[in-house]
């Protein structure tokens, strides 16, 4: 059939002449030349298809199909060929340079840090707790002995959403949710955010990290509160590291303490060097007050609890001056974490 042959006789013209070309842009006029769809060749010999006897039709436009696919498959691969070698010795692509580095996230040093200590609590034998960062007044301050008239209630500290609800101002909300779903023993770490209507600078965020820490039982004594706090911020800082407790003032808890660590450093010279005391929580024995607004008896059980901020241990760990870096943001400084 003369179409067949025809159609033949180009393929062949065509592979060759893509075999020759010796740019991307003599490739693209010979694509144009036999495949270009007004003038090309191949496709002028589609629309001649139509003038044929229709019992040729089928095995003539096959043979076209063919033939379209067959030149379409080697101008693929002779332009493959022919930017290969251009990457090769053209000057489009340097070899020599080192390739981009896989973008990695890492989980934020605040995190870190929270991830720490409570693999240090977890294997005191404590468990993990939550409670959310829209709660009343009743969680935040009442039932935490804290009457509303108290300075932190005031709008100039926390944060209302409409009368009686706001955004919780500490951790603490989650020893009383807790202790009302459960009976002692309790032992639980509650990390969340927190808010307070605070300047933004460089020792203040308005919203930051906590910990929140509680132990109820029976028999728990001011004893175990410093050796577990003792033993928490040794494995955390260190052996050598030294626990102070201030006495401080909590409504929930009675009595009160800051405590404070001295950390030993190695210095660049390799000599230790302990370092200036640095308060790291709020801290106290539960105020029996506390335990009979759950409904516990007061007389049976007692308890202590703690307050840690996670992002000032995270400065510490690092070295960094200003605690609005860590809320930036910015992948360059986060990025240096890993
Ligand atoms: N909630 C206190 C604060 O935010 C810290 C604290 C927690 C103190 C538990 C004592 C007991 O400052």
């Amino acid at each position: 059939m003369a179409m067949i042959d025809d159609l033949r006789q180009l393929e062949r013209d065509a592979v060759a002449a893509i075999r020759a070309a010796r740019t991307p842009d003599e490739l693209e006029r010979v694509r144009v030349r036999y495949l270009g769809r007004r003038e090309g060749l191949v496709s002028g010999m589609l629309r001649r298809l139509g003038t044929l006897d229709p019992a040729e039709r089928p095995a003539a436009g096959a043979a076209a199909n063919r033939a379209k696919k067959a030149l379409a498959g080697a101008l693929a691969e002779r332009l493959g060929e022919l930017t290969a070698a251009a990457g090769a010795s053209g000057p489009g692509l340097d070899l020599t340079l080192p390739s981009r580095r896989k973008w990695r996230g890492t989980v934020h040093p605040v995190n870190q840090v929270i991830d720490d200590i409570w693999a240090i609590f977890r294997s005191l034998g404590f468990v993990r707790a939550r409670g959310p960062e829209v709660d009343t007044e009743w969680y935040n301050f009442v039932a935490l002995n804290t009457p509303l008239d108290h300075p932190a209630a005031d709008e100039q500290d926390t944060l209302y959403l409409s009368p009686g609800l706001l955004l919780r101002s500490h951790t603490s909300p989650v020893q009383i949710r807790t202790m009302e779903l459960h009976e002692p023993p309790i032992r639980i770490i509650a990390p969340g955010m927190v808010y307070r209507r605070d300047t933004y600078d460089a020792t203040h965020t308005p919203a930051f990290a906590q910990i929140e820490g509680l132990v109820v039982d029976e028999g728990v004594t001011f004893v175990d509160f410093k050796a577990t706090l003792a033993e928490f911020a040794r494995r955390f800082w260190g052996p050598g590291t030294r626990v102070r407790f201030r006495p401080s003032f909590f409504p929930f808890t009675e009595p009160s303490a800051e405590v404070d660590v001295k950390r030993v450093i190695v210095r660049e010279d390799g000599r230790e060097e302990e370092t200036d005391w640095i308060e790291i929580m709020g801290a106290g024995m539960v105020d029996p007050a506390v335990l009979e607004n759950v409904g516990y008896d007061s007389e049976r059980y007692t308890g202590w609890a703690f307050g840690m901020g996670p992002a000032r241990v995270a400065l510490l760990r690092h070295g960094v001056r200003d605690l609005r870096l860590f809320y930036e943001n910015d992948m360059r400084f986060l990025g240096q974490f890993t």
